[in-house]
């Protein structure tokens, strides 16, 4: 089991500055975590942003199939969801996937995380965040008492690769957006923590600082939402591993406000 103190070693937190050698190590033996790390970085890699097949999940009916009927995306449940986004050409990110990735978790979670989009072991998985990133994301999650698929939801903007980890295009992410539109009314987490730009971006619908956006309580569709760095762009960063905690921490003070006031309407 990982001990408290790991975890703060993993976050950087503690004195023991010897696990970023061992980070270091990981980054330099892990070929795909490599891939992984470029995947927040917001460099294109690959033009091959072209126009959507016309099937976007907004219009009102991609097809989900095994069900006869076509069922508006924001009517689905889970498996008709899961089938639509396996089989979802609404953006160019279709072309190249090994397969789409929707998302992990409690289905019932108070908390919803948000990241970008799968990397190279996540679409050869099935699962979000369980390369590097998700290995920081994993401890991050632990450092606050929570772990994946226990009052957690994990999910992404983009359900498909981005080809060499680029950043998803704008057209992406709203060609996507129903799709977690529809996680979230199914879930109803209390709170949700995006992580990096492209999420904040996504969720706020402005292209602000990551740090302008910290440490506020935003709101997503009456939602609370807070924001943070992504965790791949902590692996490269590890000092800013200590402004991710205090956001850990400021979400969980959020949660904790949020329990009490509903508490006081009971
Ligand atoms: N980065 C993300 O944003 N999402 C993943 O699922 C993996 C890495
Ligand atoms: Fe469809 Fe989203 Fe995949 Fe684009 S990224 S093909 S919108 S599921």
């Amino acid at each position: 089991m990982t001990s408290r103190h790991d975890i703060f070693a993993e976050l950087g937190l503690s004195p023991l500055w010897l696990d970023r050698s061992r980070l270091e190590r990981q980054q330099t033996v892990a070929a795909p975590a490599q891939d992984l790390e470029s995947n927040a970085k917001g460099k294109p890699v690959e033009s091959d942003i072209g126009v959507p097949d016309d099937n976007s999940p907004q219009g009102g009916g991609a097809k989900a199939p095994g069900v006869s009927v076509v069922q508006p995306v924001e009517k689905m449940d889970w498996p008709q969801l899961r089938q639509a986004v396996a089989e979802c050409t609404a953006c160019v990110l279709y072309k190249k996937r090994r397969q789409a990735v929707l998302g992990v978790g409690d289905e019932q979670a108070d908390w919803l995380i948000i990241g970008e989009g799968p990397g190279a072991e996540e679409d050869a998985r099935g699962e979000p965040f369980v390369g590097q990133a998700g290995k920081l994301l994993d401890n991050m999650l632990s450092a606050i008492g929570l772990a994946r698929g226990s009052n957690v939801y994990i999910a992404n903007v983009v359900k498909c690769r981005p080809p060499g980890n680029r950043t998803p295009s704008l057209e992406e992410a709203e060609a996507c957006a129903a799709y977690l539109d529809r996680q979230i009314d199914l879930i109803q987490p209390r709170l949700i923590v995006a992580l990096g730009k492209v999420a904040a971006r996504r969720m706020l619908g402005r292209d602000a600082t990551l740090a302008s956006l910290r440490k506020t309580l935003h709101d997503y569709r009456g939602i609370p939402l807070v924001v943070t760095y992504h965790p791949a762009y902590l692996l490269r960063n590890l000092p800013d591993k200590a402004k991710a905690w205090e956001d850990l921490c400021f979400a969980v003070d959020s949660m904790s406000g949020l329990a009490g006031a509903q508490d006081a309407q009971q």
